[in-house]
């Protein structure tokens, strides 16, 4: 079998670090790869240098992400309630380099559902009922103690779920710390949710209750 071809292919959607595209042969997957990085500044020279002497290095983020999916979907005492993550499906060789192979999130016949940074607009509140949702994600993150990196508004995608709708997170698992608190201790990594669910409300003009764990407006 040979490599499976994304360079003639129209992304479905791009991040700040990278492309997404429909996978060729199997429409519920989404295949992401690195973009080409831009004309490398002298510090970027040296992560470069870094790269190529110690791979750990370069792939750090890749495998820091794969290892919390991992880790979580293996935990011995599952919660109740769905995974509140997009399932990672593999890593896979395409012309563009090594993709990420992952389920694809959408509703209602949509290529990709939208963000909650697309739901709430520069203007426009989210609606009560994203609003709910968005709290039952967080309750979600919180039953799983998901290790993850940036709860970014645009990392979170409406998506259908069991009749019904519900939040996942599509990118920004994993610890990228160098001493890993989070990782080892549950409660360091709930402190660190509270912490980056703060954040993400105040990007969406929210407050984030941290005794009740919830967002809240105003
Ligand atoms: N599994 C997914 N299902 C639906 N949409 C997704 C999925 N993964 C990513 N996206 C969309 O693609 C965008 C970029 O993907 P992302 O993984 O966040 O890239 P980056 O690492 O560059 O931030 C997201 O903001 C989201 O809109
Ligand atoms: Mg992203």
């Amino acid at each position: 079998m040979g490599l499976i071809e994304l360079a003639a292919l129209t992304p479905v959607a791009e991040g700040g670090g990278r492309r997404v595209y429909l996978h060729p042969a199997f429409p519920d997957c989404l295949l992401k790869v690195e973009k080409d990085k831009p004309p490398a500044t002298a510090r970027q020279k040296v992560d470069r240098l870094l790269a190529s002497r110690l791979p750990s290095f370069a792939v750090r983020d890749m495998r820091s992400e794969i290892g919390a999916y991992v880790d979580a979907r293996l935990r011995p005492d599952r919660p109740d309630g769905p995974f509140p993550a997009a399932e990672f499906r593999g890593l896979v060789d395409t012309d563009l380099g090594l993709a990420m192979r992952v389920q694809r999130i959408s509703v209602a016949g949509q290529v990709l559902g939208p963000t909650v940074r697309s739901l709430a607009g520069p203007d426009v509140a989210l609606s009560d009922a994203h609003l709910a949702l968005l709290n039952e994600f967080a309750a979600s993150l919180f039953a799983w103690n998901l290790r993850t990196r940036d709860l970014n508004p645009r990392n979170i995608v409406l998506g259908d779920h069991d009749g019904g709708e519900r939040f996942y997170l599509v990118d920004g698992l994993g610890d990228v710390t160098v001493v890993p608190l989070n990782t080892w201790f549950d409660a360091a990594n709930r402190v660190e949710l509270n912490r980056q669910f703060d954040l993400c409300a105040g990007r969406l003009r929210l407050r984030w209750d941290k005794g009740r764990r919830t967002f809240a407006r105003g």
